[in-house]
């Protein structure tokens, strides 16, 4: 069964109203790339007003939290995500398991929420540069990917990002033979866990995706994907890579 590609955007905390020009020509764009699917994932504050301009784009949050609702100041319930139009939220990226504390169990309740609530997830994994150096990056993914995956879930609704924490902001991407062994690892894993329903679901790759290296990335064994921080804001930067998807999904 063919996967559809899939490209999302992380603002992370970048954006502010004025930026919704942007948001608005890329939905633009990505609506004339029918064959891809496009989501982008800003701060909280714009999930409202980009959602309502889409344009059959999806707009996601970058977390949420695990209960449903309650005292936890500063904190956003998957429920009010789909409240204010949002379709899909990322969860466990780097920077949420390194600078907030986030381990695989956090990251699993937040996708289970998630799911619960209606949305679709994207499940974030990825490895440090020791370990990467090391050579236990794929055992280290692997682990990751086993300890978050919520016990059940529905396929269609999950996908897994690959992003090596080494790779992301810096400019840096493994190579094409490595992004598509940690793909293939990742998909015999899902494998054993869900069987051959595996198949289905979308490993999409981070860490430093441009238009230059979209197409090379985007073409390797098993990568349905890319999840793009910095390439992302800006219309410019970010619909030469859906449309390197696009020639790809033909
Ligand atoms: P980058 O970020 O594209 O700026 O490397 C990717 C990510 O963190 O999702």
């Amino acid at each position: 069964m063919a996967r559809r590609k899939y490209v999302v955007g992380n603002w992370k905390m970048n954006g502010l109203t004025a930026s919704l020009d942007e948001a608005k020509a890329i939905f633009a764009a990505a609506a004339e790339h029918p064959a891809v699917d496009v989501a982008l994932c800003p701060p909280f504050t714009l999930i409202g007003a980009m959602a309502a301009a889409a344009q059959g784009a999806a707009v996601g949050g970058q977390d949420c939290h695990s209960a449903a609702s309650g005292a936890f100041t500063g904190s956003v319930a998957a429920s009010m995500l789909v409240d204010a139009g949002a379709g899909l939220v990322i969860v466990g990226h780097s920077e949420r398991r390194d600078g907030f504390g986030e381990t695989d169990a956090d990251v699993k309740a937040k996708a289970e929420a998630a799911l619960a609530a209606g949305l679709s997830v994207i499940l974030c994994v990825g490895e440090p540069h020791a370990v990467r150096e090391s050579g236990a990056a794929i055992d280290h993914v692997l682990a990751q990917v086993r300890e978050s995956l919520p016990d059940d879930f529905d396929r269609s609704r999950l996908a897994i990002a690959y992003e090596p924490i080494w790779a992301i902001g810096t400019g840096l991407v493994p190579t094409v033979e490595d992004v598509a062994a940690m793909h293939g690892s990742i998909r015999a894993a899902l494998s054993e866990r869900i069987g051959a329903g595996a198949a289905e679901l979308r490993i999409l790759y981070g860490g430093s995706v441009t238009g230059d290296n979209a197409a090379q990335l985007l073409d390797a064994g098993d990568v349905d994907g890319a999840l793009v921080g910095g390439a992302s804001l800006t219309a410019a930067k970010f619909v030469p890579i859906v449309a390197a998807a696009a020639a790809l999904a033909g």
